[in-house]
């Protein structure tokens, strides 16, 4: 096998937050420059690394090393892979060996993982100490595109997903795309999902670039630094205008009303991940879209093509078991969302990148639809 090749590039998106900006820095190879750019930003910062054991068997060393080259000493916290970990009695875990570690304010968390991680160490870094600076370096596609910009930080209830936590922002986003080459295709599919909904919700040019383009994404290389540079860009420009989600931020949430009720269903277990629900979530978006007369059903055909291209599920039939009946994906939905009066906020499209937030959906035309589609 031959080395990879390694740009000496890196692209950089601002999140800009005022006093609580930071840069993400993506590209092949930006792992080596961590400890570099930990020096320059907290001098004499101390280093706590939280992961996972999967990402630490993979990637640790060389965070460790990258880390060591610029003389930070760094302890290490590994957790379980897995949801599972987005717990209290892990999260218990992992503020009590940052303690123990001595982290102190002037230190810092690095979250080396995929969302898992950068949920659960972000968390721990809000509240530790009332606060410790943490640094995201994501290790999976969604989290290089979703999870570790915008500093939503979460565990788990008995409840429901990501139902405690935080905003808190990271001081700075290492995304080391090389990293994502021991990512299991499956995962980085899944993650892509994200990737496009960035163009669907905003971008019609993007999106129209990742039909043309897409197997040079999951190849790797420049189109890959590239796609992940804009989805980072898209996502940042609408964090950095509605950090607390108060109205726009929602529209990141395009196919997450259909794909949360989907992944609950399957009990968020292996047989529909995240972005696999996400994909399914945002074809029903475009379809329930062109129901409703706002887009045509060209444009959801256009959406469900190009995603199914990629290895994507486009189809409830495509549910591992079989979907849920329409009756079960309705409380799902009212559970993961206040309805109010009968009504449920939604995010539909007027076409490819035309997203927008409808407030008052009849919760009854959400189940015609539901009925129409399973039945
Ligand atoms: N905070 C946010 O804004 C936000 C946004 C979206 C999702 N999330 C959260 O993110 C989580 C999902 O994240 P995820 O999809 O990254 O899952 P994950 O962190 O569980 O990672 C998926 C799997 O891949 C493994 N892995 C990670 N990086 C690897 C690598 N480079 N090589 C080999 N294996 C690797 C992990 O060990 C794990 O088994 C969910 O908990 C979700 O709630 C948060
Ligand atoms: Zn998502």
């Amino acid at each position: 096998m031959t080395a990879p090749l390694r740009l000496p590039d890196s692209i950089v998106v601002d999140v800009a937050l005022g006093a609580r900006s930071y840069d993400i820095v993506i590209g092949r190879g930006t792992l080596a420059s961590l400890g570099e750019r930990i020096a320059a930003l907290r001098p004499g910062a101390r280093v706590a690394i939280v992961t996972d054991a999967t990402v630490g068997r993979h990637h640790l060393a060389a965070a460790e090393s990258a880390l060591a080259a610029s003389r930070i000493g760094s302890e290490v916290v590994t957790v379980a892979p897995g949801e599972g970990s987005k717990s209290f009695p892990v999260f218990q875990e992992v503020c009590e060996a940052l303690i123990k570690a001595r982290i102190e304010r002037s230190d810092l968390v690095v979250a080396l993982g995929g969302g898992v991680v950068g949920d659960l160490a972000g968390f721990a870094a809000a509240t530790v100490r009332r606060g410790l600076d943490y640094v995201q370096v994501p290790t999976t596609l969604l989290a290089q595109v979703d999870s570790s910009v915008g500093g939503k930080t979460a565990i788990d209830s008995r409840h429901g997903k990501n139902l405690i936590g935080a905003f808190h922002q990271p001081i700075l986003v290492v995304a080391d795309t090389e990293l994502l080459d021991t990512l299991p295709p499956r995962e980085f599919r899944a993650g892509y999902a994200e990737v496009a909904k960035y163009g669907l919700l905003g971008d019609a040019a993007f999106f129209a670039r990742l039909e043309a383009d897409w197997r040079q994404v999951f190849a790797g290389g420049p189109a890959r630094e590239q796609a992940i540079a804009t989805s980072c860009r898209a996502k940042a420009a609408i964090v950095s205008r509605d950090e607390r989600e108060t109205g726009e931020r929602a529209l990141l949430n395009l196919g997450h009303t259909f794909g949360h009720a989907l992944e609950a269903a399957a009990g968020f277990s292996d047989r529909l991940l995240h972005g696999e629900a996400i994909s399914l979530g945002m074809v029903l978006a475009f379809q329930f879209s062109a129901r409703r007369g706002v887009t045509g059903a060209d444009t959801a055909e256009r959406v469900a093509y190009h995603l199914a291209a990629v290895g994507l599920p486009t189809h409830l039939l495509e549910v591992p078991g079989g979907p849920p009946a329409a009756d079960q994906m309705m409380d799902l939905i009212a559970q993961d969302k206040k309805v109010r009066r009968g009504r449920l906020t939604f995010i539909l499209a007027r076409g490819i990148g035309q997203a927008f937030v409808a407030p008052d959906v009849e919760a009854d035309e959400v189940k015609g639809f539901l009925v129409e589609k399973l039945g």
